[in-house]
Order: C-alpha cells, then structure tokens, then sequence
C-alpha cells in the first residue's frame, strides 16, 4: 500500500481546466484499492495570496465543495484541512532548524518575485513577506508528517518536492532515520486546456470557465471564446478551441457529427451553442451536488473535521518520533 498526499491551495473558483487537469485524475487514483490516499486543502498556504479572512472561508467551502461534487468520498481519501492538523505547524518550526537559507533562496517561485522586483527598479524583497519565503518548508511538513510515499502534483511543484526530500535527508543525518523521504508523482498526460483566449486555462490569464456556475453564466463565459470572423458558411478548423472542449464532454457520435458540421461550415454561435449543451449536461449534475454542499456547510464541516482526526492520528505519530529524535520527550 503506497501513501499518496497532496495539497489544494483555497484560492479561486475551480474551474474546468483544474477538473481535467487534477481533481478527475486524483479522485480516479484514490478510488484504487492498492492506494491510500490524503488530499488536503492547504488553507495555511493560501494566505500568502488572501487578503480577507472572508475570502478564506469561501473560498474553503467552495473547494471542498468541489471536491465532494467530483466524486469525493471521504470513505476513501482522508480528506481534511491543513489548518485543522496542528502538528503541521510544530513540525514546520522544526523543519526550519535543518533548512538552509540559501535552500530557500534558490525556490522558484521566491526567485521569480525577485527577478521581477529587479526589473522593476525596486529593492529585492518589496512584497515578499515570511510566510512566501518559507512557503517550501511548510509544504514539506505537509508531506513529511504523514509519511506520504507518493505526492501527485503538476511540473510547477515539482522543485517543492525535491525541497521537501532535501529537508527530509538533513534531518536524517542529524538524527537518524526518522523522515520517510516522498517522491514526486507527475502525470505524464495531464490534460491542459485551451482557456478563452486560447492560452493555457489559468486564473492568472483571467480566460477560465467556471466549473460550477450557473447555467447563464455558463452560456456567457463560452459566449466569450474567442473566435475569428469567418462567415458561417466557411469552415471551421478542428483543431478551434471550441472543438478541443467539446470532445471532453461529448460522445464518440456526437463528436463525429459536430466536426462534419465544422468541416461543412457552421456559425460560431452555433458551435458555441452546441458546446454550451453538452458541458451543461455534463456538469449538471455535479453542479447540484455542489450546490447541495455549498448549502449545508455543516455537513462539509463534519467531514473535514473526521478527515483531520485520521490524519492527526498518523500526524502524531510522527510528531512523537521526531520530537524523541530531537530530544523533546
Ligand atoms: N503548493 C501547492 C500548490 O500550489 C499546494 C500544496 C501545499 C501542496 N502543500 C502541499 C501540494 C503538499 C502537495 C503536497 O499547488
């Protein structure tokens, strides 16, 4: 049985390229029975980009609302709140005695706010506070504490990972064998999908499509794909965005049939018509369980605090090693 963690930052709405992207192929992994399987919202982690407490919250329910709407099930992945596992925090504080600081100089995305603020003309640390300087040892108490075998993330988190092992090791040699060291788990096929603009699906890009909106705004935001100005008699290249989201949500026939229709030439509204139609059908669904859950917050309330329980059960037996390593018994 190998451990799989990993951790979603609360900070924005999901949208459907965070779905294809992780929240399908995590919940398909821990319905596997040779998997074990803790996701966590790493609310603690989120506040380096927050600026309210309410933001916080929403935000909170939202995600994990998500989570149980996509096929969640709390009998399967211990699923909890970062800020509910306390032990987190007294292992990050120890983590920190074993942690270069040139570690942390060299973390990509402390060095990129760097390089920008030297662009910029400012000085070096303009807007780079504690909490985003040790966000990587933070990130390694998450994995270190419940001995995860496994962390599924994309490439971007990639070097966190590495950090984590690194800090991992330094605390092996000063103390002996008490860390189990993760590896990186990286889908090597993960979906990225074309946002509105036909970049990349990114909160930073401002060209997501919610994944749980209503189905006004749903039809409304692919309104907003952007498209050329050919006429509707002309046709209309496969490889469109519109196309490339519409073959995640359609059948193999429907498929087949919508793209003779762009071969033969069909009116981008008319494209965007039938794309709205087939998402709608997919995510309705799920959108009701969403709402279900947005709407009984004590219910989602209950089962983060049962998945908290689990995990500080494995948490403190790991807080116990270390801290008889470190000589605090
Ligand atoms: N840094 C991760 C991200 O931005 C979120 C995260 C926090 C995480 N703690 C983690 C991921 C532990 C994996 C394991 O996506």
């Amino acid at each position: 049985m190998k451990r799989y963690l990993t951790g979603i930052k609360p900070t924005g709405i999901p949208h459907i390229g965070n779905y294809f992207g992780a929240i399908k192929p995590a919940i398909e992994f821990s319905n596997s029975a040779d998997n074990e399987a803790y996701y966590f919202i790493a609310d603690y982690h989120a506040l380096t980009s927050l600026q309210t407490g309410k933001e916080l919250v929403d935000y909170t329910y939202e995600l994990a609302s998500t989570w149980l709407a996509c096929g969640l099930d709390p009998n399967k992945v211990v699923f909890y709140k970062q800020s509910d596992v306390p032990e987190t925090f007294e292992l990050n504080w120890i983590l920190c005695n074993v942690t270069p600081k040139g570690l942390m100089n060299r973390a990509h995305a402390y060095k990129a706010i760097v390089e920008k603020n030297a662009e910029a003309g400012v000085t070096a640390d303009e807007g780079i506070n504690m909490g985003l300087y040790n966000y990587p040892i933070l990130m390694a108490a998450d994995i270190l504490l419940v001995d995860s075998d496994y962390v599924p993330v994309g490439l971007d988190q990639k070097q966190h990972i590495e950090i984590a092992r690194d800090i991992a090791h330094n605390f092996n040699i000063k103390y002996g064998n008490i860390l189990k060291s993760p590896m990186e788990h990286i889908e090597k096929e993960v979906a990225t999908l074309e946002g509105l603009d036909g970049r990349k699906m990114s909160k930073s890009y401002g060209n997501i499509i919610p994944l749980f909106c209503d189905e006004k705004t749903l039809q409304k935001t692919i309104n907003r794909i952007v498209t050329d100005s050919s006429l509707p008699t002309d046709p209309k290249p496969l490889d469109c965005t519109i196309n490339k989201l519409y073959k995640l949500f359609a059948t193999e026939e429907e498929i087949k049939a919508f793209e003779k229709r762009l071969s033969s030439g069909i009116g981008w509204g008319d494209a965007k018509k039938a794309l709205f139609e087939v998402m709608n059908r997919f995510i309705t669904p799920m959108r009701e369980k969403y709402n279900y859950y947005m709407s009984h917050r004590s219910e989602v309330d209950e089962i983060l605090r049962a998945g908290a329980e689990k995990a500080r059960r494995v948490a403190r037996k790991t807080l116990d090693r270390v801290r008889k390593a470190i000589g605090c018994k």
